[in-house]
């Protein structure tokens, strides 16, 4: 039996001032994406090898709710259930959703 998980994902729950110039993930729905996180989790059946957790700010503020995945490193900004739902799917079929990256927002690209 293994002591850890082989994959956790972190999910930014950092919560600023309302009227703070960066915002925060909290007040962009990062609680929200974390349970849906945890939902799909179990309902795909990957519970056994993977950590959901919530973060602290994981700078990049301005574009969160903001998750990190390792360790694949893998750095997404969902926004919705169905964006949740899609990384999940990906994480069980070892697939990366492209257009949730945070670099490709970063990219300019959307
Ligand atoms: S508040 Fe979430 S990345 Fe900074």
């Amino acid at each position: 039996m293994s002591i850890g998980y082989k994959v956790h994902v972190f999910v930014c729950e950092n919560e600023r001032p309302e009227d703070h110039h960066r915002g925060s993930c909290a007040r962009r729905g990062g609680p929200q994406i974390r349970r849906w996180f945890k939902e799909a989790m179990q309902r795909e059946g990957l519970v056994q090898d993977t950590r959901v957790n919530k973060s602290g700010c994981l700078a990049h503020c301005e574009s969160g709710p903001i998750v990190v995945i390792y360790p694949q490193g893998i750095w997404y900004r969902p926004k919705t259930k169905e964006d949740v739902d899609e990384i999940v799917g990906g994480l069980k079929e070892g697939k990366v959703v492209e257009r949730l990256l945070l670099d490709h927002y970063w990219e300019g690209s959307e």
